[in-house]
């Protein structure tokens, strides 16, 4: 399914990514700037930050509990959109999903 990675600079990068991947694994699959993922998706790093497009975020759902801790040592002061794109999974149902790389990870 298609995942759209925007940077602070306003720049879209759109990768057709894998169903059943991370949008984390995605990324890097993609060479897409900004998404560190140091942990490698172990859930331990809070590198991997990404906001939701507002539009979208009824879609891909809220943070879950530990993840939702996690999001409060973001470099990036979390938003409402916040998820880590380790904890996203790719599906059909998200196809085209806009999220939006923080300036900074660490
Ligand atoms: Fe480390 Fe997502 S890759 S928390």
């Amino acid at each position: 399914s298609r995942v759209e990675f925007e940077q602070p600079d306003g720049t879209v990068t759109a990768v057709d990514a894998t169903d059943g991947e991370s949008v984390m694994r995605s990324a890097l699959a993609h060479l897409v700037p900004g998404i560190v993922a140091d942990c490698g998706g172990e859930l331990s790093c809070a590198t991997c930050h990404v906001v939701v497009a507002d539009d979208w975020t009824a879609a891909v759902g809220p943070p879950t509990g530990f993840e939702d801790e996690m999001l409060d040592a973001t470099a990036e002061e979390r938003e409402p959109g916040s998820r880590l794109s380790c904890q996203i999974t790719v599906d059909p149902s998200i196809d085209g999903v806009r999220v939006r790389v923080p300036a900074s990870q660490w």
